[in-house]
């Protein structure tokens, strides 16, 4: 790995430094969904350099759940004035109202001082971080849905090769089934049954179908020939998911480590477990980006807000830790822990595994897509999730009910 720079900026590190041991320390609550073996190894990254090169305190306030549970308790801490130091969120469209309200702090001066507009790769993370000219967040990583993770275990458990592809994966479901295993590992909670049919549309339907409905919001392409294909996809799917019970993704992804599942759709935070379960890809498992179709990536992830407090010196703290997530060395201890890319162009990551370097060369190639987060309002992204619930709940539900339902949200879209 090389680290090119320091790119924590000097200026904080000096007053970091001048103030350090004195009382103006500050413990700094910073809230995130971050709960699962890899997802705490990684933020453990966090906060050990805040509290290594800073003379304040990291303060853990892991919320336990997912980001469904997590997002309403952090939003209405903030809205019913009792802001945490800092939080994570999905950059995109989630903060949107917050900032309206002028309840996050504008950490432009720090951008600048540091240079992210130079450094960050794809410029849409930090355009997502930004409204009317000021920066709000700093993007920490970027995190793809794209991907299937399948056990190299489970499928030699059953006699059949590792697939290389949807069609493949789909046709060995019936030798995994005979194994006594299942062959698609999923979660039972909303985003992840809403995360994976997103991942199934730009697979199966391709991008520029998918950049109709997403980006243009085009009912008609909704409700059309290609996007027929994903929903039909989703009854195989939903078929072969049926047998699994579990609720938390890492749930899931654990059944899939273990053997007991072939694979499961899920962004690439994933790889933190398999890292932490001590697999290796390409020898336990294998990923397939845009589940070995159309290799392409979307470019979401997570960013860190700093909700606005009455108190100088919280805010020098908030933005010393604004300033360090992304210096060049934490950018490349969290994300190798957490399984995302760094959102440095000037960071080369030699110790990335198989998978990201996958990742790394689609996105050097290019071949990246905005995220939901980022196109569709939370509104919109919760009427999707209620329709995945059910459909993916119910077997009765049909493909042509659901891709109508499906149309007509996108249609009404904002
Ligand atoms: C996403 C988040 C990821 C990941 C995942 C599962 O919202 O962007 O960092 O950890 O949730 O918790």
């Amino acid at each position: 790995m090389k680290i090119m720079d320091k790119s924590f900026s000097i200026s904080m590190l000096t007053a970091a430094l001048m103030t350090s041991g004195l009382a103006n320390a500050v413990d700094l609550e910073v809230t995130h969904w971050w709960t699962s073996g890899g997802e705490a190894a990684a933020v453990a990254e966090f906060a050990k350099a805040f509290d290594e090169n800073t003379s304040h305190k990291w303060v853990d306030g892991a919320i336990a759940g997912s980001g469904g549970t997590a997002r309403p308790i952090i939003i209405s801490r903030i809205l019913g004035g009792k802001p945490m130091g800092a939080t994570q969120l999905n950059h995109g469209r989630q903060a949107e109202e917050l900032i309206e309200e002028g309840l996050l702090l504008d950490i432009t001066d720090v951008a600048m001082a540091d240079g992210w507009k130079d450094v960050v790769n794809p410029s849409s993370l930090l355009d997502s971080c930004t409204l009317d000219g000021k920066i709000y967040c700093v993007p920490v990583n970027i995190h793809s849905w794209e991907w299937i993770w399948l056990s190299h275990q489970a499928y030699e458990d059953a006699g059949v090769a590792v697939p290389s592809n949807w069609e493949e994966f789909v046709a060995a479901a019936p030798a995994l089934e005979k194994a006594g295993k299942i062959p698609l590992a999923m979660g039972q909670q909303a985003w992840q049954r809403s995360g994976a049919f997103g991942v199934m549309s730009i697979a199966i339907a391709g991008i520029d179908a998918w950049k109709a409905v997403n980006i243009d919001k085009d009912a008609a392409v909704a409700a059309g020939p290609e996007y027929k294909k994903v929903f039909d996809a989703a009854v195989n799917a939903r078929a072969m998911a049926a047998n699994s019970k579990v609720q938390d993704w890492n749930q899931a992804t654990n059944m899939v480590i273990t053997g007991q599942a072939g694979g499961q759709i899920m962004g690439d935070w994933a790889q933190g477990e398999f890292q932490v379960a001590g697999q290796v890809a390409g020898e336990d498992y294998t990923c397939l980006p845009g589940l070995g179709a159309n290799e392409v990536i979307s470019t979401g992830g997570d960013a860190f807000y700093f909700p606005k407090q009455d108190d100088p010196e919280v805010t020098k703290a908030q933005k010393e830790l604004a300033s360090l997530m992304m210096s060049q060395a934490v950018q490349v201890a969290f994300n190798l822990k957490k399984g995302s890319l760094p959102v440095r162009g000037d960071i080369e990551l030699d110790t990335a595994n198989d998978c990201m370097k996958k990742g790394l060369k689609i996105l050097a190639d290019g071949n990246v897509l905005p995220s939901g987060d980022m196109l569709l309002s939370a509104d919109t992204q919760g009427q999707l999730e209620d329709l995945m619930v059910e459909f993916w709940s119910d077997t009765s539900y049909s493909a042509e009910d659901a891709q109508k339902r499906y149309a007509a949200i996108i249609g009404s879209a904002d």
